[in-house]
């Protein structure tokens, strides 16, 4: 069965016409856009609600809040998942208030009211004194489209909407080999941040920023755009192809090879002064490697994936609000989700998600080198953008930003957010001026006009 994985294409889909909207500053402080959004695209869309492991066991659940929806998304005894509006229907206390655990029913804390997993009410307190006769039979809890797939739960408000596959396909089909929902979430960050969500979800949509704004990415990232390879497909996924394990050409130090470039080649066997002079052939000798040395050395996985996948960073962006950036051993979420009121703040979500590999070698090798599974008194660590992190399904963590970080290079897109959320008020800017290779940040724009203007009407 697994075997039957399809490989990830490389093709290049033919250019997106672009109808070039102006990219205005009011859309990131705009009170009446921020209601917009709310009211006319977030009802409308699949978005993550969760990491599907969070709740193994029929019972589990947990609370996923959006804007002011608050969703109880719970396992069912068929080990399937099921979403409701975390709202009594008796009247309208939130049912459940805490954000997650394990119930076989959910008791409204006002007048007792009791629900099953299923979300129907099994008891209601003098239930022959209602006044409709029959109200309380069959009554159930208002119920949201859901479903599992990647590893992420997946919530759409509508109930009537384009099934999840086709709403992130293609996506869908080239994330399938990196068998993601085998992998552990190990971090789980959310701060709140003082910018408008798109500020965030713009930066994470283009790599022009790179040389200035992450200088230390460019020794293992080729992060310039007639390298890259841009894709923006119909349905709103854009992604970006990008070579790693090798130097930018535009890296000053570009005939050596550098930290952390040397551990991973290292890792893999082989010699980072052998390439000295040219950096450039690294990349596919570690490609060779990695594919010659992957069984042997527990990596379960790398044989669904291309050669290129070994080594570069596919980076995803998903309408209307997040990316992933995969790489065979560990992808990233980054997902600003917006504020329920206030159009300049949001809550900036990192997630960074490993295989587990049996043996000694890590379970994300693309950040460090070879130390990354470590052992220190029994516990499993590994490497992650934030940082060394237990290898174990992580719990949420609030983060007091900029007090505390995000992760180093999250850190740098955001303080950068946050100049730009200033500067986007100012008379003195019009709208974006954006080059070509900021081409998906103006589709995402289209999008979000084009999902307002429809259902406007
Ligand atoms: S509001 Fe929930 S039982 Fe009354
Ligand atoms: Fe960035």
């Amino acid at each position: 069965m697994e075997n039957k994985i399809k490989r990830t294409p490389r093709d290049k889909e033919p250019e997106l016409k672009l109808r070039g909207d102006k990219i205005a500053g009011n859309r990131y402080y705009s009170k009446d856009f921020l209601h917009k959004e709310l009211s006319l695209v977030w009802p409308k869309v699949w978005q993550i609600a969760g990491w599907a492991s969070e709740i193994p066991e029929p019972n589990d659940f947990f609370i996923y809040k959006v804007g002011h929806e608050e969703i109880l998304v719970v396992r069912q005894k068929d080990t399937t998942i099921r979403a409701f509006y975390n709202v009594c229907p008796h009247r309208g206390n939130l049912l459940v208030q805490v954000n997650e655990g394990s119930l076989k029913t959910f008791k409204c804390s006002y007048h007792g009211w009791e629900f099953n997993t299923e979300g129907i009410l099994k008891y209601a307190k003098d239930s022959e004194d209602f006044v409709e006769k029959n109200l309380c039979e069959n009554l159930s809890l208002e119920e949201v489209s859901c479903e599992e797939s990647l590893g992420f739960v997946w919530i759409n408000f509508d109930r009537n909407c384009t099934p999840l596959r086709e709403f992130i396909y293609p996506a869908i089909e080239h994330l399938e080999p990196y068998q993601t929902k085998k992998f552990l979430r190990v971090l789980n960050l959310t701060a709140e941040i003082k910018c408008n969500w798109k500020m965030l979800h713009d930066n994470f949509s283009e790599t022009y920023h790179v040389d200035t704004l992450h200088p230390e990415l460019m020794s293992q990232m080729d992060n310039n755009y007639n390298d890259s390879q841009f894709d923006m497909y119909e349905s709103g996924i854009n992604r970006m192809l990008m070579p790693g394990h090798r130097p930018a050409k535009s890296f000053i130090n570009n005939n050596v090879i550098e930290f952390p470039l040397t551990d991973v080649l290292k890792m893999w066997g082989l010699d980072p002064s052998q390439f000295n002079g040219k950096t450039s052939e690294a990349r596919t000798a570690l490609q060779n490697n990695k594919r010659k040395l992957a069984k042997e050395n527990g990596y379960w996985h790398y044989e669904f994936l291309t050669n290129e996948q070994l080594t570069d960073y596919y980076h995803y962006s998903f309408f209307p609000n997040f990316s992933l950036t995969m790489t065979p051993d560990g992808f990233e979420l980054l997902r600003p989700q917006p504020h329920p009121t206030d159009p300049e703040r949001c809550f900036m979500e990192h997630w960074y998600m490993v295989p587990i590999i049996e043996g000694s070698l890590s379970g994300s090798s693309t950040f460090k080198g070879g130390e990354d599974i470590s052992n220190l008194e029994g516990e499993l660590f590994t490497e992650t953008p934030a940082g060394r992190r237990p290898l174990q399904n992580a719990p949420h963590q609030w983060v007091e930003y900029p007090k505390e970080s995000l992760g180093f290079i999250i850190d740098q897109d955001v303080g950068i957010a946050l100049s730009q959320q200033k500067g986007v008020k100012s008379r003195g800017f019009k709208y974006s001026l954006l080059l070509g290779q900021e081409g998906r940040v103006r589709r995402y724009h289209e999008m979000l006009n084009d999902y307002i203007r429809r259902t406007e009407k």
